[in-house]
């Protein structure tokens, strides 16, 4: 039962008008607060104190509700009764929506010519959240991996092939972008030279088409060995720029139609200033003056096609919050230009910095790559194992390591910042994914070790508080999912997911439950409630792509 959504529907019933409900973080005083004295008294032409004492009769009447108290100036404490608890805890399940979404996601977008790194982590970390929850809540998501595939880059990776060879592996292919850039910075011959091979791989040119196709395979498949780690959901489609450029000209067809495109020093533009802009909001590129396609002009024609294949309710792309700019152009030419009527939302992220408050980099002042990061983490997570003297095998390791990255990606306001700090989200106490790992195994082995009592639902079980406030945090995970949809925001899933293991664990070492002098009715009432908490955990583990290691 969704429980916050059952208390507040019943209150407004009762009252007549729609009341906000709170529920406080300290259940001392009740379970849930209510303003509705303070909002209801000016139009009863009351005081807030004498309303509150008038409605503390009607809502006493509720069945589910064990007493009422004002407090202050008007505000009223409820509390559940405690068999009401009891008995519509459950852990949580799938939610039918009766508005079922079809929902775009974009995300990953890997760029051909460089490796997976430190920034991709949390557009896939939080994206394959994103995308889990969609689906837990009833909606349809379809994946998109828009592979930066198609601009000049590829054209600085031709020009340096045709002079220097193909490579012969994935770590070789990985130095020809940088350094055909590096030289382009230099030589504005080189430069020239990339972008005109650019234009003419855009439009067919055999030779630069066979190459382009031979360092494909090598690119792609080192990074969708990078992302399996990450153990995310497969993506749907991995039509990124080239593919969608097959939908450029009739992109471009509505385009001029709506009479928006302009020449502007040989380049084709969109102006999507209006008159309420303070900042600069400078014209959308559609093609460069070398003729090639835009980075704009690929995100274009991919709305023209999504719209036509998957008629989606909404497109969210993930990305670094540097894109900011691009997508608000890009979203404004498409509404010029009626291209869809999906609604259209970017979720920009802040970045991952070191101690210093700068961009993480190694040691060696690089741009670390996201295998590194991960290595980092299992290195860390090794070392720990190792001095608390246990063994653990390499399965997981890597489980708790993952755990680690990802729970710490998740947890932050994808907004803002956050320091990357190995030891910190390596430590098995605290807001770190091997906390809620291990309060997971924990339960699990209690589980596990209780195999001669059957697990049901006790007639009665009178509750302690650390049981209550458990039982209402399981009850509330329907209500923070689907807020966490709603909002874009995993890290409610993550800050959830924290204070349950919290609660678990007081639960744990306040109430006893297979020792011997424990009577079975209380012993049975307790696994019933470890195995809710178990699998409202696990649900929630699952929801963030991680796993419950086997022991820890
Ligand atoms: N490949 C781009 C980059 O790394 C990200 C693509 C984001 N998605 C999009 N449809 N533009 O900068």
């Amino acid at each position: 039962m969704n429980l916050y959504k059952y208390v507040s529907d019943e209150i407004n019933k009762i009252l007549g008008f729609d009341v906000g409900l709170e529920t406080p973080k300290n259940r001392d005083f009740g379970d849930f607060a209510t303003n509705a004295a303070m909002v209801g008294a000016k139009a009863a032409g009351k005081n807030p104190h004498e309303l509150a004492n008038e409605i503390v009769p009607k809502l006493q009447e509720l069945n589910f509700i064990e007493n009422v108290t004002v407090a202050g100036p008007g505000f009223i404490n409820l509390k559940i009764k405690d068999d009401f608890i009891l008995n519509n805890a459950h852990a949580p399940e799938h939610i039918a929506t009766q508005h079922t979404l079809n929902l775009d996601l974009d995300y990953g977008s890997y760029n051909i010519g460089k490796a997976l790194h430190i920034g991709h982590l949390r557009p896939i970390v939080v994206g394959d959240t994103f995308n889990r929850i969609a689906k837990f809540v009833g909606h349809n998501t379809k994946l998109y991996n828009h592979v930066g595939d198609w601009g000049r880059p590829m054209g600085l990776i031709i020009a340096w092939i045709l002079e220097y060879g193909m490579p012969k592996n994935a770590n070789e292919f990985n130095k020809i972008y940088p350094a055909s850039t590096a030289r382009a910075k230099e030589d504005e011959s080189w430069l020239n030279n990339a972008r005109e091979i650019t234009a003419q791989l855009q439009s067919g040119n055999k030779e630069y088409t066979k190459i382009y196709n031979e360092f494909i395979p090598i690119s792609m498949s080192q990074m969708n060995e990078t992302v399996q780690r990450l153990n995310v959901l497969p993506f749907d489609s991995i039509m990124g720029e080239r593919g969608v450029s097959e939908y450029i000209p009739e992109t471009q067809k509505i385009l001029e139609n709506t009479k928006i495109l302009e020449q502007s020093d040989g380049a084709l533009v969109i102006n999507v200033r209006n008159d309420n802009d303070n900042a600069p909001m400078p014209p959308l590129i559609f093609k460069t003056n070398t003729g090639a396609n835009s980075y704009a002009a690929a995100d274009l024609a991919a709305i023209y096609y999504r719209n036509k294949t998957d008629k989606p309710d909404e497109i969210i792309y993930f990305t670094d919050s540097r894109q900011t700019l691009h997508f608000e152009q890009l979203f404004r030419a498409v509404k010029i230009a009626n291209i869809t009527t999906a609604k259209l939302t970017h979720v920009g992220f802040g970045t991952i910095t070191g101690k210093d408050g700068k961009p993480f980099k190694t040691r060696d002042g690089d741009v670390a790559s996201l295998s590194d990061i991960l290595d980092t983490a299992e290195t860390a997570v090794q070392e720990r194992v190792a001095e608390s003297k246990k063994h653990l095998n390499d399965k997981i390791i890597q489980q708790i390591a993952l755990s680690a990255v990802k729970f710490n990606d998740l947890i932050h306001d994808v907004k803002s910042d956050y320091i990357f700090d190995v030891n910190a989200i390596t430590s098995f106490e605290g807001r770190t994914g091997p906390y809620i790992l291990y309060t997971a195994v924990r339960l699990q082995s209690v589980l596990n070790r209780s195999n001669d009592v059957k697990i049901t639902k006790p007639e009665h079980h009178n509750l302690t508080t650390e049981e209550r406030n458990l039982l209402i945090q399981i009850m509330d995970f329907e209500h923070m999912i689907l807020n966490a949809f709603e909002n874009r925001a995993p890290d409610m899933l993550a800050n959830y997911t924290y204070d349950l293991c919290q609660l678990a664990n007081n639960f744990y070492h306040n109430c006893p439950i297979l020792r011997d002098d424990i009577n079975p009715e209380i012993k049975a009432g307790r696994l019933y409630i470890s195995k809710m908490t178990f699998d409202t955990l696990a649900t929630a583990i699952n929801l963030m792509g991680l796993e419950i290691p086997s022991e820890m």
